[in-house]
């Protein structure tokens, strides 16, 4: 699997970045608002937010949180631009836990892949836009990752960086709110940041993928699924039966989203079930796993971080050719080597993270953990960038930095070795 050079990067994608398309942004846009605070426009939804249930080329799921008794809520969608018929799909109404307030969720299916779409909730004043992903990834697709966010400035400066990359979806992978399972005012503050803050520069929303971290249960490791109310109440569409699931984009993209043992243990069911799902995935073009506890920690001691990781899921990561692993919970930015069985190995898995959003925490010096490539004490994204069998990585400091760029191309000969 050859890596690309960081000039090759530069001469070959990243002027795709700044594209920023002309076109009505019907809600207000991020850029207008100060560092600490969110915008809701007057009438709309709190909390509203999308994200997938299943294949994102022809479908998204809606979502909101408030408090209203509306007896027959619909969205309405049609193509963007208008011209096109007006649909109308119901919302199924459910508890947000611990309150007095209420889900409100609507997955909107058979949609056309690689288009826009706008949409509206009832009879309110506010139109939002969205897109969904290609059909194929023959276009060039981009999306942001991270982890640890919060609500804190640091984390609303980071949405509003990764907003302006126009990406077509964000991956958090866990510690979203640090809600705990017992603050839900925390988690829709969350959520009210992120569906006011993650608009593309196009005036789309851009929909979240999250998988499950510490901060999401009420006890951290072997909690049920009531001890993370917040998170299942508006993500249980995707993780109905277990805190572990896929999300496949067409042929050429699949998200494996994984629980770093707070609700499914690392070992048993969820590993049996990730060396299946793996292998029914074997030869996709865009392979990534996304968990929270890093297998390769980099402020923490690996002895003391990550071994259940590492004995039951690096194999089957390596096993089955995944591209990079996406992990987080050390606050940092990292960047491992490609790795077998814990060495360097140009055949094997390359570790991006550890989740410094909207937290931050220094890391090991590097002669301590030998298998980093890099790390540093740097709130951060990544910025993942798709084109064709190629894959470039570029993790993006608060600055608007570019702390590293890192690519592939292809996928890794006899990986069965
Ligand atoms: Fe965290
Ligand atoms: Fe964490």
């Amino acid at each position: 699997m050859p890596r690309l050079t960081r000039r090759a990067f530069f001469g070959s994608a990243l002027t795709g970045f700044a594209a920023v398309s002309s076109g009505h942004a019907p809600v207000p846009h991020p850029s207008d608002q100060s560092p600490s605070s969110s915008l809701i426009p007057p009438g709309a939804p709190d909390g509203l937010f999308l994200t997938w249930q299943r294949d994102p080329t022809t479908t998204v799921t809606v979502q909101w949180i408030e408090s209203r008794s509306l007896g027959d809520v619909t969205v309405s969608y049609s193509p963007f631009p208008g011209g096109g018929t007006w649909q109308v799909t119901r919302v199924a109404p459910k508890p947000f836990p611990n309150t007095g307030l209420r889900v409100f969720r609507a997955e909107i299916t058979g949609l056309s892949p690689g288009s826009e779409y706008q949409f509206c909730i009832g009879n309110r004043p506010v139109v939002y836009r969205f897109r969904t992903m290609p059909a194929r990834a023959t276009d060039a697709i981009t999306f942001v990752s991270g982890g640890d966010c919060g609500v804190n400035p640091h984390a609303v400066a980071t949405n509003i960086l990764a907003a302006k990359q126009e990406p077509h979806f964000a991956l958090l992978g866990g510690d979203l709110a640090y809600d705990n399972g017992r603050a839900p005012e925390a988690f829709l503050a969350f959520l009210r940041n992120y569906g006011t803050q993650m608009i593309d520069p196009a005036g789309r929303l851009i929909p979240m993928v999250a998988c499950i971290g510490n901060h999401e249960v009420n006890g951290a490791v072997g909690a049920t699924r009531e001890g993370a109310p917040a998170f299942l109440s508006v993500f249980d569409g995707l993780f109905r039966d277990t805190t572990f699931g896929t999300l496949d984009f067409g042929d050429y993209l699949s998200l494996v989203l994984l629980d770093s043992g707070h609700i499914a243990p690392v070992s048993g069911g969820q590993a049996e079930w990730l060396e299946k799902t793996l292998r029914e995935r074997d030869g996709c073009p865009h392979l990534f796993a996304a968990n929270h506890v890093p297998a390769y920690p980099s402020a923490r001691d690996p002895g003391e971080a990550g071994a259940e990781n590492r004995k039951h899921w690096c194999p089957l990561f390596e096993k089955y050719g995944v591209d990079a692993v996406l992990e987080h919970h050390d606050h940092t930015f990292k960047r491992t080597y490609p790795l077998k069985g814990g060495l360097k190995d140009k055949y094997g898995v390359t570790y991006l993270g550890d989740g410094s959003w909207g937290q931050l925490r220094a890391p090991a010096p590097l002669a301590k953990r030998p298998y980093l490539a890099t790390a540093s004490r740097a709130y951060h994204l990544t910025l993942h960038r798709l084109e064709g069998d190629q894959r470039f990585h570029v993790a993006l400091e608060a600055s608007g930095a570019v702390a590293d760029v890192y690519g592939t191309v292809g996928k890794r000969p006899a990986r069965r070795g």
